[in-house]
């Protein structure tokens, strides 16, 4: 069966096939090859998209912008506090005007909710940017990230430690389950997703052979696992006031050398990024001046280590992120 997907919007993971996320991760290499020989096609010329972000951002929105121009688009960024949205102007009516101007748009915001309504009264594609609850295009450049690096998804085993409960455990649990991988969670148990998710997941690995774990003990999780994946501390959009409870419950959390060679010495370390692995933040050195942490949720050994492949994960976000406006723009 061919895959078309345009028109579609890009909300979360679970609105997938695993043979439609596939289609998108082979997309992706074919226009990162592309890229990486010189040959941009621009075949979107005269299309336009608008970003819009409530929360801050490096990799997600530098890599829309840059994936429009690749592909000849106009791209129009409303910042944290430069649009009406939801403040003078409903969700439904923003969705309204901004699809009669523009191909698709992409939303970073609070509650999956609202990424749900703009798609709902937009004529065009609405790509979720990153919810609370999901973040779906980082997704999709960590499963061509582990593709790239182990040669294939299925039965490879991931394990995120960290707090489980936001956009990126969730979103790994379920990118995890579609692909038939093996994923644990790693956290005090009310860190860990809940039920209603875990359900659905492990409805979904039935039928693709992924196993869906829980763990609360670090070295029994990660033994032997191909991937160990973490995540900030306090997400976006949280109270300052968490940070405390926070270190206290997810320190024995943190991924360290001792963590990586308990997984092996072919184990990858994997982070969406930003990451607090050293005090060259102002929010490192603000936790380090109330709490005397250098670190948090890994250590910077591990970070700056050869099993760590970041950079290459946040490179892939740009190919990702031009396969999902590539596949679903109408033309
Ligand atoms: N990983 C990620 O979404 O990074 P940004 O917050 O910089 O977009
Ligand atoms: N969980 C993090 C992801 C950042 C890309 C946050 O929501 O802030």
């Amino acid at each position: 069966m061919a895959i078309d997907l345009k028109g579609r919007d890009f909300l979360k993971l679970l609105d997938f096939e695993p043979e439609e996320i596939e289609y998108l991760l082979d997309l992706a290499a074919e226009l990162k090859d592309k890229k990486k020989k010189g040959i941009l096609h621009g075949d979107l010329r005269g299309k336009n998209v608008a970003l819009i972000f409530e929360k801050t951002s490096t990799r997600t929105r530098c890599a829309f912008e840059v994936a429009a121009h690749d592909l000849g688009m106009g791209t129009t960024y409303l910042d944290p506090s430069g649009s009406q949205i939801g403040k003078k102007e409903s969700i439904a009516d923003t969705a309204r005007v901004l699809a009669s101007m523009y191909d698709g748009i992409e939303y970073r915001g609070f509650g999956q909710e609202i990424v749900e309504e703009l798609a709902k009264y937009s004529k065009v594609p609405v790509w979720n940017g990153l919810t609370n609850e999901f973040h779906p295009t980082q997704m999709l450049a960590d499963l061509l990230t582990i593709r790239e690096h182990f040669g294939h998804l299925k039965g490879i085993h991931l394990v995120y430690m960290g707090d489980s409960r936001y956009n990126t455990g969730n979103s790994l649990m379920v990118a995890c389950a579609k692909m038939g991988m093996h994923f644990t969670t790693c956290a005090p148990k009310k860190y860990w997703q809940n039920e209603e998710l875990v359900k659905t997941c492990q409805k979904i690995a039935e039928k693709t052979g992924a196993v869906i774990e829980q763990s609360e003990d670090p070295m029994t999780a990660t033994k032997g696992a191909d991937v160990i994946a973490t995540d900030v501390w306090v997400s976006m959009g949280e109270p300052d006031e968490i940070w405390e409870e926070r270190i206290t419950d997810l320190k024995p959390y943190r991924v360290t050398s001792e963590i990586m060679e308990n997984a092996g010495s072919e184990a990858v370390f994997m982070h969406c990024l930003p990451a607090f692995h050293d005090l060259g933040t102002g929010i490192g050195r603000e936790i380090k001046e109330k709490f005397g942490l250098d670190e948090m949720e890994v250590t910077h050994e591990v970070f700056e280590s050869e099993q760590s492949i970041v950079f290459q994960e946040a490179e892939n976000r740009m190919h990702t992120i031009k396969a999902v406006i590539y596949a679903t723009v109408n033309r």
